[in-house]
């Protein structure tokens, strides 16, 4: 596998993949980390672990589509075949989205598909879970389509919501399991353990275990 991610924040679900691979527990070659945000603390990760990097600013293209091409070409350099988005805040092209078809991976920070959608991402996600005062919540790993969070579902865990949460205390308790749930997402399609049928992720018997 190899893997591009995708960041445009402090970058701790890149982390937790860049730590499975070291670990052999990640049979993937860290082949490109990304970012729309030059200041992104991904980026610095990567750099950490000498793993190449690129930057790539909407702002910069005409619109979606140019935008789109350079991703695609940034991917294509790379000899990326597998895609990670991991707290990368925008919507990725149609273009790109059919070229890495179910080999395109998001995490989210809700059970979806409660909580999910456009305009419900990072702080925001939590703050609705806390509104609306929900029991449970968790992480989801789902393959990307054309929408916001509708994708195929890979992996879910559930996490509790406890009475004296805030948004941080709920974010930080959801990252935890963020950290474990997105590397055993990976390891799936490393393994080539999963097929996709329709809108259901199918998982080979001997791949089945916490999260599926
Ligand atoms: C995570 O909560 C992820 O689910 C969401 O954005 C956050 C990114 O955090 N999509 P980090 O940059 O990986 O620390």
């Amino acid at each position: 596998m190899h893997l591009a991610v995708l960041a445009s924040g402090g970058g701790s679900n890149l982390q937790a993949i860049l730590d499975a691979i070291a670990s052999g527990d990640l049979a993937a070659t860290p082949a490109l980390v990304l970012s729309d945000r030059p200041e992104a603390g991904a980026l610095g990760r990567a750099r950490r672990h000498g793993v190449p990097t690129a930057v790539v600013r909407p702002a910069d293209y005409a619109g979606p589509e140019a935008f789109g091409e350079t991703l695609l070409s940034e991917l294509t350099r790379h000899e990326v075949d597998h895609v990670a988005l991991a707290g990368f805040m925008r919507h990725i092209p149609a273009g790109v989205v059919a070229a890495y078809r179910h080999r395109m991976l998001n995490i989210h920070p809700s059970l979806l598909p409660a909580f999910g959608g456009k305009g419900l991402y990072g702080r925001r996600v939590h703050e609705a879970v806390l509104a609306y005062g929900v029991r449970w919540t968790g992480a989801t790993v789902h393959l990307v389509d054309e929408e916001y969070d509708t994708g195929p579902i890979v992996l879910q865990e559930p996490v509790p919501v406890l009475p004296a949460d805030t948004p941080e205390t709920l974010a930080s308790r959801v990252l935890q399991t963020e950290h474990r749930l997105y590397p055993a997402a990976l390891r799936l399609f490393a393994s080539g353990g999963v097929r996709v049928e329709g809108r259901n992720v199918v998982i080979a018997e001997n791949e089945r275990g916490a999260g599926s």
